[in-house]
């Protein structure tokens, strides 16, 4: 669908409505399609020719939100819609330039934070039911994972700004929020439905709660584990399988996020050693997005590396133990500079990676606060590599900065 509309343009996701097929015409703006009751937000674009719209009656669309602001003023919008609901999220993707963005950046980073503080309360609570024994609800998970995944439709990037900033003594929970974050995240870049974003987001949650049986100081051992400390670590994945069976209305897909993380396609993984088909896509999703928040994470006792080291070894692990083909989308999906690391620009300035950049991804907007080459903090600047001279020289690891960034990730 995508050669048959013009794709280019900015759009509101408030202002689009749903309408029949029945009633798409030539020149209508296309913000989201649904097709066998999942809604795809992956192609957005003006309605160009009659072929179109015959393209996607044939493949099974049966409604489309539409913006009708940004659509031909020909188009008959009164007579021919029958239903109209608020359209999905859908992030805009459109440079920093052009739009009212700081506002709404501002209003989206406030509600991130929000969900994300919110989310490391549930996992604490969740945690301290499960060792107390209680029956875990789904419901109160599920209120927030559709925060989260409203939040991450409407503008993913200040989710992942928020979620760059974590804090190592609680690893167990800012890991369990990335992980359900980075589900729905790369759910959306798979075009997913949203009810199996949600389903996403709940078993990103829990995935790991078995760890709560484990002994601490395997846990959170500064050092290689001995042959017998791994087979102790993987253990919580048994606790996980009877832990889950107290959870109350667990979908499969949050079963698979949560069982199935450690598994490998070529069947050494653990707890059960499933191989190839076994193992569903949701399976095989969190199995990349747990590596990588792992990899990233600073702990007490190790670094985190950069985005671009820890894709090195999700490529080197695909094939045997990790799906190619997701691998490499998922790369496409976090971006090579995400949004909320940090970057040295070729004059010197140091900034964290703001907004992302869909059609040039090495030319994202920059917030930039201090300058290597003067050695000084410089006057807080968002710049636009699309619009600079500037490029980026190559990114940074927190811990390899002189100074501490935190302050900068608030707008
Ligand atoms: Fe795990
Ligand atoms: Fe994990």
């Amino acid at each position: 669908m995508d050669a048959k509309f013009d794709n280019k343009m900015q759009y509101d996701p408030q202002n689009s409505i749903k309408i029949s097929i029945d009633s798409l015409s030539v020149g209508m703006f296309v913000t989201a399609i649904e097709q066998s009751k999942r809604v795809n937000l992956s192609n957005a674009g003006r309605v160009s020719n009659i072929n179109a719209i015959a393209q996607l009656k044939n493949s099974g669309v049966k409604f489309v939100w539409v913006d009708q602001s940004l659509s031909d003023k020909a188009c008959d919008f009164v007579s021919p819609i029958i239903d109209v609901e608020p359209a999905p999220a859908i992030e805009s993707g459109v440079s920093s330039q052009a739009k009212p963005k700081k506002q709404s950046r501002y209003t989206q980073q406030k509600r991130a934070s929000k969900i994300i503080r919110e989310a490391k309360g549930l996992a604490q609570k969740l945690i301290s039911q499960t060792f107390e024994g209680k029956v875990i609800h789904v419901d109160a998970i599920e209120e927030w994972a559709d925060d989260v995944i409203d939040s991450v439709l409407i503008d993913s990037d200040a989710m992942h700004c928020v979620s760059a900033l974590r804090n190592k003594d609680k690893y167990l929970l800012e890991h369990s929020v990335n992980v359900a974050c980075l589900l729905v995240s790369f759910g959306k870049h798979l075009g997913l439905s949203k009810e199996t974003l949600k389903q996403l987001a709940i078993g990103g949650i829990i995935h790991d709660v078995g760890k709560i049986k484990v002994d601490d100081k395997v846990l959170n051992k500064p050092a290689k584990l001995t042959p017998e400390e791994f087979e102790h670590i993987k253990l919580h994945q048994v606790y996980a399988k009877q832990i889950i069976t107290n959870v109350k209305g667990l979908s499969d897909v949050s079963r698979d996020v949560c069982l199935m993380h450690h598994e490998k396609l070529d069947g050494t993984g653990y707890p059960s050693g499933l191989a190839g088909d076994q193992l569903p896509i949701h399976g095989r999703m969190s199995s990349i997005v747990d590596i990588y928040d792992a990899l990233t994470a600073d702990r007490c006792y190790k670094r985190g590396m950069s985005s671009a080291e820890a894709f090195k070894i999700l490529l080197s692990l695909s094939g045997h133990h990790l799906d190619k083909d997701l691998v490499y989308k998922f790369i496409n999906c976090i971006g090579v500079y995400p949004v909320g690391s940090i970057v040295e620009l070729n004059d010197g300035r140091i900034g964290i990676v703001w907004t992302s950049n869909h059609d040039e991804p090495l030319k994202p907007e920059v917030k930039c606060f201090y300058s290597r080459r003067f050695k000084r903090y410089i006057e807080v600047s968002y710049v636009d590599l699309k619009h600079s001279s500037a490029k980026i020289d190559k990114a940074v690891a927190p811990h390899n900065l002189e100074i501490d960034p935190t302050p900068f990730f608030d707008l």
